[in-house]
């Protein structure tokens, strides 16, 4: 069971452990984690220098708090401010990145902090797996995705033309501080989007979590802290768990692609773009999911309704033709859901549902299957 911790607020803040072994760590929930960063930091690694790596948008709003907190100039090796966006997780900016952190002269024992959304834990962890062979992490995730899946886990990379998250490394953080208070300046497409992976570990391994968003997603998206908290809180440890039981994806940590391998895809298919988050991606990607589950036989009729019902409640895509812009064709996501890092022998990784709460991997998915299902999908 998580615990309460002496930071500040400790009524408030939230603590789950990812118990690795020599490689231990806790992720922090809670609001007003970022003005306390330096101290908590601190107690918890020891006194070090730092260098940020953060985009635009957050340093707009949080990046004086936290370099207050983290003590000034004193111990600040430096900051690398990036765009924000997808495409920022590219070849180019890890470059950019990787050299600006040596310029800084960046030493074995100082540390990185990622301080953004997904695409700054990925790129940042990315980089600190490989500077120096190694430099110790710690993430400040500010989106509601990166709180609840990318910051937690170890899973660092960068995207290549030839799909997402192809080039990277398992490399954990050495702590985690997810201030809830940060996520009031998101805006609520990005809440949305994020939303869908704590949705997920409802519909993977636990209906009465999936049930208890049914009821109280209204809380979660308001100023409620205490159900975001939970929200987070539940999704974390959930993560956790399966990340201690397989760390490097060799088993059920596959579930939590639940709806990445059509999402991924759709994301290839719109170039990253604007035209759809990941997390949206993730939504349609999980409805489609269900979809095809219940069309084979797998899950009981209404199932796929449900989620999907959720999901638009919620404000979410469920449908590839809800992706604004052109309309996809079957060949195609067929042809880029084949790039899929879970693609062994040729045969595509699936995770399908046998109800909420029951998902489950499969090879024994038949292409031409997929296929026809993505067509009628479409409509084509
Ligand atoms: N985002 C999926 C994972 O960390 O395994």
């Amino acid at each position: 069971m998580p615990t309460a911790v002496n930071v500040p607020s400790a009524g408030l803040t939230r603590t789950v452990q990812v118990p690795l072994e020599g490689r231990a760590y806790d992720v922090l929930i809670g609001p007003g984690l970022l003005a306390q960063a330096g101290r908590i930091i601190a107690q918890r690694l020891g006194t070090a220098r730092y260098a940020i790596v953060t985009d635009e948008n957050v340093a707009h709003y949080h990046l004086a708090t936290l370099e207050k907190s983290l003590g000034g100039e004193e111990r600040l090796l430096g900051k690398v401010v990036l765009q924000p966006g997808e495409a920022t997780k590219c070849f180019r900016e890890l470059q950019k990145v990787c050299e600006a952190l040596l310029e800084m002269k960046l030493e074995r024992g100082d540390l990185v902090v990622a301080f953004g959304g997904g695409v700054i834990g990925d790129l940042a962890g990315f980089a600190s797996s490989i500077l120096r062979r190694g430099v110790r992490f710690v993430q400040i995730p500010t989106s509601l995705l990166a709180q609840v899946d990318s910051s937690v886990g170890g899973k660092t990379g960068i995207n290549t033309p030839q799909g997402k998250n192809l080039i990277g490394t398992f490399s954990q953080p050495s702590l985690v501080l997810a201030d809830t208070d940060v996520l009031s300046t998101l805006p609520a497409r990005e809440m949305r989007a994020g939303y869908a992976e704590v949705a997920k570990y409802g519909l993977i391994w636990d209906e009465g979590f999936f049930s208890w968003l049914e009821e109280s997603w209204r809380s979660v998206f308001g100023n409620d802290v205490s159900a975001l908290t939970h929200a987070i809180e539940t999704s974390v440890k959930a993560k956790s768990d399966v990340v201690v039981r397989d760390e490097k994806e060799t088993g059920d940590r596959a579930l939590l692609n639940l709806g990445h391998t059509f999402g991924h895809a759709l994301e290839a298919w719109t170039g990253y773009s604007d035209r759809l988050l990941h997390g949206e991606g993730v939504a349609i990607g999980i409805c489609l999911a269900f979809r095809f589950s219940e069309a084979q036989g797998l899950c009981p009729k209404g199932t796929a309704q449900r989620v999907t019902t959720h999901f638009r409640d919620v404000g979410l895509p469920t449908r590839i033709n809800d992706i604004p812009g052109g309309r996809a064709d079957a060949d195609e996501l067929m042809r880029l859901m084949a790039q899929d890092k879970k693609v062994r022998e040729g045969r595509l990784t699936f995770i399908l549902a046998r109800d909420i709460g029951a998902a489950f991997i499969t090879r024994e998915v038949e292409p031409e299957a997929v296929r026809a299902f993505l067509a009628r999908e479409i409509g084509g």
